[in-house]
């Protein structure tokens, strides 16, 4: 018995229309992968990193978790970063969140899931690091506002790892961005947190996040 056969005519159609494009696609990519970018996102179904910003296989190099959370003793997502940065030399690390996010909004109106509350407590913690700035706004403004803070932070979080700073010292040309991406219209926008060393993270990590 064939278990989800849609799923696999979907790949050989996907398969050979790429080959069809592109005869040696997949011979080359074979050979290696030098992806010049790094996107940490959110496991959401509806973000599909290489698709809204328009890249192929062997273009983007991937890390999505709940809530595109990135913390210093996530062993997973250090060795990810490890890869990306000390072996693929990747010139870009992009954290992307997105509006509407589920694990955000669970974490705000503090619904109670099981496990997966002790990894969007990371989200409670954002959120009262903001508490004064998130206070004023009417709920909905908050929540996407939260989802635009989760971001600004992770960003700091990245160029605060040793990954990140030993390869500054090292002179490896790396920029941190922070993007969020809207379900309701298929766009991204640049949250202005950006940078190519600790300086220029710090500063633009200020003027974002409104401190
Ligand atoms: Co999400």
């Amino acid at each position: 018995m064939k278990h989800l056969p849609q799923l696999f005519e979907n790949n050989r159609v996907w398969a050979g229309e790429l080959r069809k494009s592109d005869p040696e696609f997949f011979t080359r990519l074979c050979r290696q992968q030098a992806p010049p970018y790094f996107w940490i996102g959110c496991s959401d179904s509806r973000v599909p990193a290489n698709q809204i910003v328009g890249l192929r296989p062997g273009e983007l190099f991937v890390h999505r978790n709940i809530a595109n959370i990135f913390v210093h003793s996530d062993l997973n997502a250090l060795s990810a970063l490890h890869f990306a940065v000390d072996v693929l030399k990747v010139s870009h690390v992009i954290v992307c969140g997105h509006y509407g996010c589920s694990g955000i909004r669970a974490s705000l109106v503090g619904e109670r899931h099981g496990l997966v509350d002790n990894w969007l407590r990371h989200i409670g913690d954002v959120r009262e690091k903001h508490r004064h700035r998130l206070a004023s706004l009417a709920e909905d403004d908050e929540y996407a506002r939260l989802c635009e803070l989760n971001v600004i932070e992770q960003v700091r979080n990245v160029s605060n790892t040793t990954v990140v700073r030993d390869a500054w010292a090292r002179g490896h040309s790396l920029a941190i961005h922070g993007w969020i991406y809207g379900l309701t219209d298929g766009l991204l926008v640049d949250l202005g947190v950006s940078g190519r060393d600790e300086a220029e993270i710090n500063a633009s990590y200020c003027r974002a996040a409104g401190s």
